[in-house]
């Protein structure tokens, strides 16, 4: 079945095969070389020289783990969707005092509204979604790194979950404290594994905070780190980083520029396809490079339309939340390459007879 689901995605079988590589103990160099081996080549695609750090989680494991470990003061969430939303239901959740800004469905967060409340000096940490998987809109997040500047003393961080491994994310260069990504997006492994590259900022701040909790802490996950050469508090998930110590390499294989570039042309191809039949849900100039979120203008019945789909072995996705009947999405990303979605889209036209 080929995945134009915004996550799981398609697997290589080469990169699936590596999950079964035989054990090896997590106290032995051979996993602290692996490991280290994965940082090395993180480090290279996130464009970043921060520390990274791995865990056994999906991507909101990191995320929770973050806004707790690096927030003492008030934390401002900028959100476009669900899950920017969730980055303020974890702080809750973890009685960590925080605001939420919502922006408009469809809408992006503009930087000008980031300096507004940036400027109120109450907050000491920011979190924002890059590219937000529920209503497929991206945040300009160069432009916000602008911002960003003006206040040192803020620890940002990215969610990159839905981007990072497809779309171009120059860590160091924007200034991102935490930015953190899952395994099961562009990345195109097995759901399971988070990663986050945490600045020599956030570490300073981590030292001060006291409700860190243990297993999502991003101290111990540096410490250790540091200090038992690159290995983990707990048991981590070998499997997973065996298959994304590999699947890194067929991606340095295709060439990042490659890759990005291919990302690039499939969102293309797919945002003029939707604008000739639907409408793109996100405002122009805003959409996603991974997955592309469709207005359901005609009214179609997308059970239906994935019923039929998955008799030619291809699945998308319902609108996410509140938006289930009014939008589906398309995603792109990963393992999809242009001849993948032309077929999509030409089944889609030939089961709602479109032409
Ligand atoms: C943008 C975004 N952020 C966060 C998450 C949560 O990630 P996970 O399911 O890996 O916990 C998702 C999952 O779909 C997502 O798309």
């Amino acid at each position: 079945m080929k995945l134009f689901i915004p996550g799981p995605t398609n697997v290589h079988p080469d990169v699936l095969a590596k999950m079964a590589t035989p054990m090896i103990g997590h106290r032995t160099p051979e996993a602290s070389a692996l490991q280290k081996s994965i940082s090395d080549k993180l480090r290279k695609l996130m464009f970043t020289e921060n520390k990274i750090v791995l865990s056994t989680s999906s991507g909101t494991g990191l995320m929770e783990g973050a806004i707790r470990s690096v927030t003492q003061k008030k934390a401002i969430v900028f959100s476009t969707g669900a899950f920017g939303r969730r980055w303020h239901e974890l702080a809750k959740l973890n009685g960590i005092d925080a605001d939420l800004y919502e922006a408009e469905p469809g809408h992006p967060v503009l930087p000008g509204i980031v300096d507004q409340y940036l400027k109120t000096g109450k907050y000491d940490s920011m979190a924002i979604t890059h590219n937000e998987t529920s209503t497929g809109v991206v945040n300009p997040i160069e432009s916000i790194a602008d911002v960003m500047q003006k206040y040192p003393k803020v620890v940002w961080m990215v969610d990159t979950v839905s981007s990072l491994g497809g779309v171009k994310i120059e860590t160091d260069k924007l200034g991102i404290d935490v930015c953190i990504s899952s395994s099961q997006k562009a990345l195109a492994l097995p759901p399971g594994l988070s990663l986050a590259s945490i600045s020599k900022k956030t570490e300073e701040r981590l030292l001060k905070i006291g409700h860190r909790g243990f297993y999502l802490d991003l101290l111990t996950l540096c410490d250790y780190i540091d200090k038992r050469n690159y290995q983990y508090s707990c048991t981590p998930s070998l499997p997973h980083m065996f298959a994304l110590n590999f699947q890194l390499d067929r991606i340095f294989k295709e060439g990042l520029e490659n890759r990005f570039i291919r990302h690039i042309e499939i969102a293309e191809y797919t945002i003029n396809w939707v604008n000739s039949f639907f409408k793109t849900f996100p405002m122009a100039g805003f959409e996603s490079l991974t997955v592309t979120c469709v207005e359901n203008t005609r009214k179609i019945n997308v059970a239906e339309l994935n019923k039929e789909l998955q008799k030619r072995d291809m699945v998308l996705s319902n609108g996410y939340g509140a938006l289930k009947d009014k939008t589906f999405r398309i995603g792109h990303m990963g393992e999809i390459n242009i001849d993948d979605i032309i077929e999509l889209t030409n089944a889609i036209e030939d089961i709602l007879k479109l032409k």
